[in-house]
């Protein structure tokens, strides 16, 4: 018999999955806009960086690493969030994982006990909803409001932290929503985890992939006393999607960071050759960013253009990263957003995540 705690286990960028993947065994063409994935989409890593990785096999980096990651790697990546984000930290307060989802399961379970509670913006990116779920805690979401450009509410924030809660989760820039967060939003936000001696969890993902505007670290902006745990990785900036990098920085509590550690163990640690390329994504040429970003640019406006064109649909633009969260007005014969989205790729083989999800 499976576990009890699998039934819970849903994950919607993918649920549909093995549907599309029969019609393409049917040799009919399926449009996957259900997740982001540009290599997917023509985008390749940065030739320098593939180099590197074959070049890390042949020199012989394929031992087990360390449990917290190379050494080097974790140097570079304190610079970068120094260069990039005006965030201080040291090579110590950084641990590598296999892509943020690794780092998202790492940090949610040194941090929350049973029945603990975190709290995740709505709408969210699911996987955050799915390892809560995992770890028996649970997720408690605060509204981000679509009239307001899909901000998050502070007051509704601030009303749902109880005694339970261990963590709030920004995503920044967003998935799904597309939207930045101020200085001032997050700076209040890390001022909550301070008063209630809690953890800001800040998933900035897509922090080189800012459209318009600028991308501000939560890290950047907390008081000495809050504690932020970063989240990011190298599958969105550096398009290394399938090869599964990413990275934790923890700022703050000790305690916090030594259970990471702890944790991090269990699990030996991550791909050698690939670090070794990551060094070479962070200390080389950044030039493939701009070029992504415009081909971004190009893909939003022909986006936008198109659901402005029809009038079932509204859309707040996205200022970052490559979704787009448009509102469908219209009230079909569907029961829910679940069953028209599968009604969508059934019937036009065109598979998008319901909102909901
Ligand atoms: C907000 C957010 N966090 C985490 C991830 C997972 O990234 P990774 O490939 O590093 O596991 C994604 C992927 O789409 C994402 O959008």
């Amino acid at each position: 018999m499976p576990a009890g705690r699998v039934e819970k286990l849903v994950y919607s960028i993918r649920e549909l999955a093995p549907l599309a993947r029969e019609f393409e065994k049917r040799g009919e063409k399926v449009l996957y806009f259900n997740i982001g994935d540009p290599v997917r989409w023509g985008f390749q890593p940065p030739v320098h960086v593939r180099r590197a990785l074959c070049e890390a096999v042949e020199e012989g980096y394929s031992w087990y690493s360390p449990s917290q990651g190379d050494e080097e790697l974790r140097e570079a990546i304190a610079e970068k969030e120094w260069a990039w984000n005006g965030v201080k930290i040291s090579p110590d307060d950084v641990f590598l994982a296999f892509g943020v989802t690794e780092a998202i399961l790492l940090v949610f379970a040194s941090l929350l006990d049973r029945g603990d509670e975190v709290l995740l913006p709505n709408p969210t990116y699911p996987l955050y909803t799915t390892y809560a779920h995992f770890l028996e805690a649970k997720p408690i979401y605060y509204r981000c409001a679509e009239d307001n450009e899909w901000q998050p509410s502070l007051e509704d924030i601030e009303s749902k932290i109880t005694g339970r809660t261990k963590a709030i989760v920004v995503i920044n820039p967003n998935n799904p929503t597309g939207t930045t967060y101020s200085a001032e939003t997050l700076k209040r936000i890390a001022e909550l985890v301070a008063e209630h001696n809690i953890a800001l969890i800040s998933d900035e993902i897509y922090d080189g992939l800012v459209l318009e505007g600028e991308h501000v670290s939560a890290a950047k902006v907390a008081p000495e006393d809050a504690t932020v745990i970063g989240l990011n990785g190298f599958s969105k900036n550096f398009l290394m999607t399938g090869w599964r990098l990413g990275y934790i920085y923890v700022k703050g509590d000790e305690k916090v960071k030594e259970a990471i550690y702890k944790t991090a163990r269990t699990r030996l640690g991550v791909s050698t050759p690939i670090q070794r390329a990551a060094i070479a994504a962070l200390r080389g040429p950044l030039t493939h960013l701009e070029e992504f970003k415009r081909g971004l640019i190009k893909r939003r406006a022909l986006m936008s253009k198109l659901l402005a064109e029809s009038e079932f649909f509204s859309l707040v633009k996205p200022k970052a990263a490559f979704y787009v969260f448009p509102r469908l007005n219209f009230r079909g014969p569907w029961r829910s957003e679940k069953e028209m989205v599968k009604e969508l790729l059934v019937e036009e083989k065109v598979y998008v995540v319901h909102g909901s999800g």
